[in-house]
């Protein structure tokens, strides 16, 4: 895919899979969408997805499978103790990452509340590139911290930067020494860093700042998640590696850390998670807390099927014309709206199309939530579900103030092989639109406001009547059916 050179077309993302299974979406008109808009209380993740058209929310266990993957499920070896699944699994992750050991758990998030439960105490401070909101919010619930020490230029919304993701290594090194290394419960560092724009990490830059975390005796751990996009920027942008397979770029990066976690979510095309793990005495200082949190040693709460499917799904992430896809759908889209003066982050990234809605709806205070504002615009004109991934994706200070998120993202995911080229137009004309009566659009506040992870279960409403009177102008563009 990557490789396609066209005769007389411009050149286009071009898909090296066909579809075998279909499923059919329905486009519900404008003021239903209001409607429901109202009912899923101004938060995105409580639409039923029955009532969206483009469900752009996440990549996250939404991924196609393909034929290969859906087949072995039929293989699964069911059993609650020793499946043969469990163990063509962990060989896989053992061949493609070079580590002995390995723990199963259901997903990312259980991954990392292992991690936490066992290295975080309060007082302690853990150290990323970049938070991700469900691995922050274990280490807070311990009494621990977070220092994110991305380089600053990653956080800048427009760039060329083709390694958004890096860490600062010399906040990094002086932040160890502040700490005291006694102090630092690890150093995560997150591939394809999700909360920035899906933007990678170099490999020079994995293995420099790993280098100076074992100098100081420090753990480092890996969030491998969006591994999968990583490798492919890695392959095609950073020096020195285009002629490096990823299964060789993929073993570099393993070498550096002690511990790699992943959510089978995102990396392996299925649903599931784990961590591995190089140090015996390691894993069995943590082995415990899977059957008391997760399930037995051999499935860790995933289903048999998924484990095989995952399987499969970690081979196919070391294949460029698997991997390509999803970046290059992105940097269509990204191009396509930048283009039009949109704003957006660049370089496109993995994981989706970034929209910066600090710049796009900027007449909007942060205290009522530009990016949660403007996704729910998005579905109302458009049927498009986006994910808020600003200060609504926050938790209040200790004192109760708002914490102010760095940067005001909606996210449209592009979960991979799933949408078509005609969808992904569909959404740059529809954005489009949004982007030409984003005046219109204001702010939204909480009436209902948990206090962990409060985007997922959150109710809002609109500050004023601006719904009605968008939906009106959408409608008054383009009728009422859609
Ligand atoms: N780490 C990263 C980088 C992630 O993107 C996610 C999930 C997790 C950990 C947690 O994994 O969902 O399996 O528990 N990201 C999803 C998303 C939720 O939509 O970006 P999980």
């Amino acid at each position: 895919m990557a490789q396609i050179t066209f005769y007389k077309h411009d050149p286009i993302p071009l898909e090296m899979h066909k579809v075998k299974t279909v499923q059919q979406l329905r486009l519900l008109p404008t003021r239903e969408r209001l409607k429901k808009m109202y009912e899923a209380g101004f938060n995105t993740f409580q639409l039923h997805n029955g009532d969206i058209f483009m469900d752009m929310l996440t990549d996250s266990g939404v991924n196609a499978m393909s034929d290969v993957a859906q087949s072995a499920m039929l293989r699964a070896d069911d059993a609650y103790a020793g499946s043969e699944t469990y163990y063509r699994m962990e060989n896989k992750l053992r061949e493609l990452f070079g580590m002995q050991y390995c723990l199963p758990a259901h997903q990312g998030r259980a991954a990392e509340n292992i991690l936490a439960t066992r290295f975080v105490t309060p007082g302690k401070v853990v150290i990323m590139n970049y938070h991700f909101t469900t691995a922050k919010a274990h280490i807070t619930r311990l009494g621990g911290r977070v220092e994110e020490l991305v380089k600053y230029e990653g956080l800048e919304p427009k760039s060329d930067l083709p390694f958004k993701g890096d860490i600062d290594l010399e906040r990094l090194e002086k932040c160890i020494q502040d700490e005291t290394p006694e102090n630092v419960a690890f150093v995560r560092l997150e591939s394809g860093t999700n909360l920035i724009g899906g933007q990678p990490m170099s490999y020079a830059n994995i293995k420099a700042a790993t280098e100076i975390c074992k100098k100081y005796g420090i753990i480092t751990v890996l969030d491998a998640s969006l591994l999968q996009d990583n490798l492919y920027f890695i392959k095609i942008r950073e020096e020195g590696m285009k002629d490096k397979s990823t299964r060789e770029i993929t073993r570099m990066i393993a070498d550096c850390f002690d511990i790699i976690y992943f959510s089978a979510r995102k990396f392996g095309f299925a649903r599931g998670g784990g961590i591995l793990i190089r140090d015996k005495a390691m894993h069995d200082s943590m082995e415990d807390l899977v059957p008391m949190f997760e399930g037995f040693m051999t499935y860790g709460g995933m289903s048999v099927k998924e484990m095989e499917a995952m399987t499969v799904g970690f081979d196919e992430s070391m294949d460029m014309d698997v991997i390509s896809q999803g970046p290059q759908f992105v940097d269509y889209c990204v191009r396509a709206l930048d283009e039009y003066g949109i704003p957006v982050i660049t370089p496109g990234g993995g994981l989706g199309a970034h929209l910066d809605a600090s710049q796009f709806v900027g007449h909007i205070p942060q205290t009522q939530y530009p990016a949660g504002a403007l996704v729910c615009a998005l579905y109302i004109c458009g049927s498009i579900r986006g994910m808020e991934r600003g200060t609504l994706s926050e938790e209040r200070n200790a004192d109760g103030s708002e914490r102010m998120a760095s940067m005001e993202l909606v996210r449209l995911a592009f979960p991979r092989r799933v949408f078509t080229l005609s969808q992904t137009e569909y959404v740059i004309d529809r954005v489009k639109w949004v982007y030409d009566h984003r005046e219109m659009i204001g702010g939204l506040k909480f009436i209902h406001e948990p206090k962990t992870l409060r985007f997922f279960t959150g109710i809002l409403e609109p500050v004023s009547d601006w719904p009605e009177k968008l939906a009106e102008a959408y409608i008054a563009d383009f009728g009422e059916e859609q």
